[in-house]
């Protein structure tokens, strides 16, 4: 029997209770079973670049509360190697140490789209590119799921900033979803097939993600998803639409009453029984799925996956400039080694993908035992800044009369962190003094840089080289040894591109929004974005270099059966090192009347090579590669006419051209007469225009008042009245004891709880009845405030006389 007709067979012998418990988790990591009928209960635990298995108790992301596990390179590093097969081994990496851990879903992998250098969580995330973004994210959760751990796809949609990230609205037009802030979920969704999708906390296009009709029933209609949806820890807004409208599972769904609040609506007629039926069969289904995986052979050598991690560090690593060929360096150099983070290095980002890292190597350990001769100064101190003047005259004393330094450098830990975006683009004002400086005392210096993200290189001019290592895992010290030694060649690709400025930037001046989130750019996010405009970049998608060069030749393109192209060029190694080359190939539309980039990425191919050696490398074109989306007839088509193919090494150098003519099945779409401004990008999305794309006004936010409070009102709207200020103050001293007194982390955290919906108490253990009397309370209301206090007795009576099912927020 196929497992959903089972899971549907088991339904139909649970109460209804049974149903509900089945819809909201047992607790933080647990899901329930049906004990009764023999169904088990799952463990589920976060990622994505590895385990974090929360130990039992522990309810903070700091990593000694989790299990020990291989600390892989963050989805920005990996984008970078833009390989799906180390994608894959990734993934099942991961899912050999979820087998060993009894956990059967891992939470990830993320596939949100890049609108921002300053997305606090652009590290979890692949690429401004929905090609590559979901090609990796496909290979992963294949990957995961190959050893019988399930994969939850996150956080679905257009989940792009952090600012009041339970709160905001995404308000993006037809086209611009389609084609980027889905597409690649619909790739990953179609060829990964995850166990899971997890909604996002925000909004899109003014309804919560995990109680969107139309987005859950484009996911289970048009794209065929058959797994669970879950939604992100504590976002349900309100259980009884959620599951109406498609969501199948709140996590964690404790102490919240929701479970209650699905029996009533059940009883009472307002949520159909089928819909709770269809919610608890694609729990069980995932239930019965995980207890087959569990059965699944599998080895798990932690040894093996810190290998893996080295290998995928190696492969991330992007050689940003290499001028004179001052890399790769060598063991017999008089060697400086500066900055503390080559002792203390950054190789994750914070929140809840924080891993406990069961091997961690360190950059300066590793260069220190190949190079006889090697120094080290800290150059700044990353806890005690007041020292940082005096240690970045002594590295730049230091620096001098060394044949070559190295200058480890990178973004502070709290700027890279789930719940935060980050301030500033650039690095550390006393880490730019210090490369200025040390690179004016020996400018044969190689800056190796630690972010989770782009960050502004105003000092570009100055070193030598720079390697940008991203955030690379457990193995991350050891990757930069061996790169900066030559020991291996560096391939790594930019999955993001580096702009000049933040003002640059697409999304600037909108982003990060508050309640509403314009999307005023439409479609066009990263390169699409700065080549449209004909912007300069500091480097762009898809660059790097290698310690070898190659050249490209013959580029042939032959139509297949059913519309595809299969185009083939020959790539061959013309330096002295064997090396990797990534080769591109874009799609530039000639002739298309709709508003387009000017090219976007349709295939990839990486290809080995050996000295002197060439190879074939083959690109496959499905028709969608030329198609848009149409919102006339709500279907991507293709506009007939000539479109370029061009195959490179980067989004801005391409080496080989052919045009071809694909049949169109699209009518003409010209709106140049009401969208000049996306027809001639210069930057400026005017309101009108944005508002004719979308088909209606932006939104505008108005906070609730006296009388309207609810559970899902924020601190900071709470705030607004004399209840609501008493309690912040009693949250700010929790927020300055959480910052250990410092003032500038004691803000972001209150600016995260202003933010923070009242709801998300229960999540701290805070009854939810208590939750109700303090909004009650905030409405003045003091008789409903005891009443809420008193308990459910009371509530039940509430919910009769209001005859609202008990529904939450009302
Ligand atoms: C995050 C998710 C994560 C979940 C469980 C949420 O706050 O947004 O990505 O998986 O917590 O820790």
């Amino acid at each position: 029997m196929e497992l959903n007709e089972q899971a549907r067979a088991y339904v139909a012998q649970m109460t209804r209770a049974e149903k509900a418990a089945l819809c909201t988790g047992a607790d933080f990591w647990h899901l329930n079973g049906v004990a009764r009928l023999g169904l088990k209960g799952i463990t589920v635990a976060d990622g994505p670049h590895g385990l974090r298995k929360q130990l039992e108790h522990h309810d903070s992301t700091r990593p000694s509360d989790s299990v020990p596990a291989t600390c892989f390179p963050t989805a920005s590093a990996a984008a970078c190697t833009f390989d799906p097969e180390l994608a894959f081994e990734m993934g099942r990496a991961i899912g050999e140490e979820c087998r060993a851990e009894g956990v059967s879903v891992l939470l990830g992998p993320g596939v949100n789209l890049k609108r921002s250098p300053l997305c606090g969580r652009n590290f979890e995330y692949f690429s401004e590119d929905p090609y590559l973004a979901g090609r990796l994210a496909a290979a992963m959760i294949l990957g995961l799921q190959s050893v019988g751990v399930g994969a939850a796809l996150k956080h679905f949609a257009a989940n792009s900033q952090e600012t009041a990230r339970q709160e905001t609205d995404s308000v993006i037009d037809e086209r611009a979803l389609r084609e980027i802030y889905l597409s690649a979920f619909e790739y990953a969704v179609q060829h990964g097939r995850p166990w899971c999708v997890m909604t996002a906390y925000n909004r899109l296009n003014g309804s919560y993600c995990g109680e969107h009709p139309a987005l859950l029933e484009l996911l289970r209609r048009e794209w065929g998803y058959r797994g669970v949806v879950v939604s992100d820890w504590g976002g349900v807004h309100e259980i009884v639409p959620s599951l109406a409208a498609g969501m199948d599972l709140e996590m964690p769904g404790v102490r919240n009453g929701h479970r209650e609040q699905v029996l009533g609506a059940v009883e009472s007629g307002a949520l159909p029984e089928a819909a709770l039926d269809q919610a608890a069969e694609h729990v069980t289904a995932l239930l019965l799925r995980a207890a087959e995986g569990q059965k699944k052979p599998y080895v798990c050598d932690l040894d093996a996956h810190h290998a893996l991690a080295l290998r995928i560090a190696c492969a991330a690593a992007v050689l940003l400039k290499n001028e004179g060929g001052l890399l790769p360096g060598r063991a017999a150099q008089k060697t400086l080694v500066i900055g503390q983070l080559a002792r203390e290095g950054r190789y994750q980002g914070s929140g809840s993908s924080r891993i406990h890292p069961c091997a961690l190597d360190c950059a300066w350990d590793a260069l220190a035992r190949r190079i006889p001769d090697c120094a080290y100064e800290p150059g700044y101190d990353l806890r005690h800044p007041a020292r940082n003047a005096e240690l970045c005259a002594r590295a730049a004393q230091a620096a001098r009369g060394r044949d070559i330094v190295y200058l480890f450098a990178g973004l502070p830990e709290e700027a890279e962190c789930e719940g935060f975006d980050r301030e500033r683009f650039a690095l550390p004002p006393e880490q730019v003094a210090l490369i200025e400086a040390v690179c004016r005392a020996n400018p044969d210096t190689v800056v190796l840089l630690q972010a989770g993200s782009p960050v502004e290189l105003s000092w570009e001019a100055l070193p030598r080289a720079i390697l940008m290592l991203y955030l690379g895992g457990g193995a991350h010290g050891e990757a930069a040894a061996r790169l900066l030694l030559g020991e291996q060649t560096p391939c790594g690709r930019l999955a993001e591109t580096f702009p000049l400025t933040l003002a640059d930037t697409p999304a600037a001046g909108h982003y990060p929004a508050g309640r509403v989130a314009q999307y005023r750019e439409s479609l066009y996010t990263g390169y699409r974005f700065y080549d449209a405009a004909a912007r300069p970049v500091r480097y762009p998608f898809g660059y790097g270099l290698s310690y070898t060069t190659f050249a490209y030749r013959d580029l042939t393109v032959e139509t297949r059966e059913g519309g595809e192209l299969l185009a083939r060029c020959r790539v061959k190694n013309t330096g002295a090192r064997a090396g990797c080359e990534i080769a591109q190939l874009y799609v530039a539309p000639l002739e298309m009347t709709a508003f387009h980039a000017p090219a976007q990425l349709a295939a990839m191919a990486k290809v080995y090579l050996e000295p002197g050696e060439e190879k074939e490398v083959l690109f496959r074109l499905e028709r969608r590669c030329f198609a848009f989306y149409d919102v006339r007839t709500r279907r991507f088509a293709v506009e007939g006419g000539r479109y370029a193919l061009c195959v490179g090494a980067s989004s801005r150098d391409f080496r080989l051209r052919q045009t071809v003519t694909v049949p169109g099945d699209a009518q003409p779409l010209d709106q140049r007469a009401a969208l000049p401004h996306y027809y001639k990008v210069d930057g400026t999305f005017p309101k009108a225009e944005f508002e004719t794309l979308l088909g209606r006004p932006v939104p505008r936010y108005r906070p609730p008042q006296k009388g309207e409070y609810t559970l899902n009102s924020t601190f900071g709207e709470l705030a607004r009245g004399v209840p609501g200020r008493v309690l912040f103050r009693v949250l700010r001293l929790f927020a300055r004891r959480a910052a250990h007194g410092d003032a500038a982390q004691t803000e972001r955290i209150c600016r995260m709880l202003a933010d923070t919906p009242l709801r998300q108490g229960c999540q701290s253990g805070i009854p939810e009845k208590l939750l109700r009397a303090f909004a009650a309370l905030c409405n003045g209301d003091y008789r409903r405030a005891l009443r809420e206090a008193a308990g459910p007795a009371a509530q039940k009576a509430r919910g009769d006389r209001d005859g609202n099912g008990g529904r939450c927020g009302t």
